[in-house]
């Protein structure tokens, strides 16, 4: 895939006030600062002058300010204050700004010189009133293993046994597996109630469920009642930043309902943060591992239960999408 024909996010957009944040996407530093309009900006965060980070340095109205001699750039990486001179500033960037907007409730840049001619990836759309909430985190991971894990049902029984389904205690399920216009989706029907943890405490009867995969990098996981209302839809954005180090920005939707948002959102918050540590623990023992094997790398054997895994492999090699007809299977999840 060509991460240049993309839009990545960096931050939440709440994250981004009036102090500069740095983060690295596909092997770039970055620092973040919001402009004048409070539009966001991204440049390379090195100054031109003696490379020090812009982002140990200062937003000063709308622009960002070196921690080392204090020289100044606005948003297009124009210098425009070099103090102890009176020099006019050049006119023309002494850095190069990226393209970068605001969507979703995230902060998204681009590394190509150009904007991407496609908006940032959204989330699953619904009419219902949703509470939502985000976790983020970092993971010594491929986007390509994170996106799968997050998807894939089968590591549940044993890497989360107990909070979402048990191995004893497996169900007959139907799954359907398709292509979409920037990914793969597989459906799951008659799915009675999982046997876990977060089943039993957020869910009623459970219609069917979603994993879908999107270009360049969004997974999620929706499940719908009988009624094809929503129950939790869990929409997680993955950014490479470089070092093998993966970016996390999930967001957490709920149907509004007689629980209280706040409530709701302190128990999902503590469950998921235990799923993510296991996710994370097995992910870092997976990278870790194929560090082990760099001299004799293999390609991944998948077994039939691997519903979404092989097409995310592809559609991230190929970078755009990918055609395979309709599949459907019986599984035991
Ligand atoms: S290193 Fe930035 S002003 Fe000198
Ligand atoms: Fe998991």
């Amino acid at each position: 895939m060509n991460p240049l024909a993309h839009w990545w996010p960096v931050a939440l957009s709440h994250e981004l006030r009036n102090t500069p944040l740095a983060c690295q996407v596909h092997g770039t530093p970055l620092v973040l600062f919001r402009a004048d309009d409070g539009r966001p900006a991204a440049l390379p965060d090195r100054c031109p002058h003696r490379f020090a980070p812009l982002s140990a340095g200062k937003v000063r109205d709308g622009q960002i300010e070196c921690p080392y001699h204090g020289w100044r750039f606005a948003a297009d990486g124009r210098c425009t204050r070099v103090p102890g001179t009176n020099l006019a500033p050049c006119s023309k960037p002494l850095l190069d700004s990226l393209p970068s907007c605001e969507a979703h409730g995230l902060v998204w840049v681009s590394l190509g010189a150009e904007r991407p001619l496609a908006p940032p990836v959204a989330p699953a759309e619904h009419r219902q009133k949703l509470d939502t909430f985000w976790i983020t985190d970092q993971v010594q991971c491929s986007l390509q293993d994170a996106a799968e894990n997050f998807l894939d049902g089968f590591h549940t029984h044993f890497v989360h046994a107990g909070w979402i389904r048990h191995d004893k205690q497996r169900q007959k399920i139907n799954t359907r597996v398709r292509p979409l216009a920037d990914g793969v989706e597989a459906v799951y029907s008659e799915e009675g109630k999982q046997s876990g943890l977060i089943s039993r405490l957020f869910e009623g009867e459970r219609g069917a469920s979603m994993g879908r995969f999107r270009l360049p990098g969004l997974a999620e996981i929706e499940y719908r009642d009988r009624r094809d209302g929503l129950n939790l839809l869990v929409s997680a954005w993955l950014t490479p930043c470089g070092d093998g180090q993966l970016r996390l920005f999930a967001r957490i939707a709920t149907a509004q309902g007689w629980l209280p948002a706040a409530l709701k959102r302190s128990v999902l918050r503590q469950l998921f943060r235990v799923i993510l540590r296991q996710d994370r623990q097995i992910l870092e023992q997976v990278s870790a591992n194929q560090r082990r094997f760099q001299a004799s790398p293999a390609t991944p054997l998948d077994g039939p239960q691997d519903l979404l895994g092989p097409s995310i492999r592809r559609l991230l090699e190929q970078g755009q999408p990918i055609a395979f007809e309709e599949r459907q299977l019986e599984i035991w999840l």
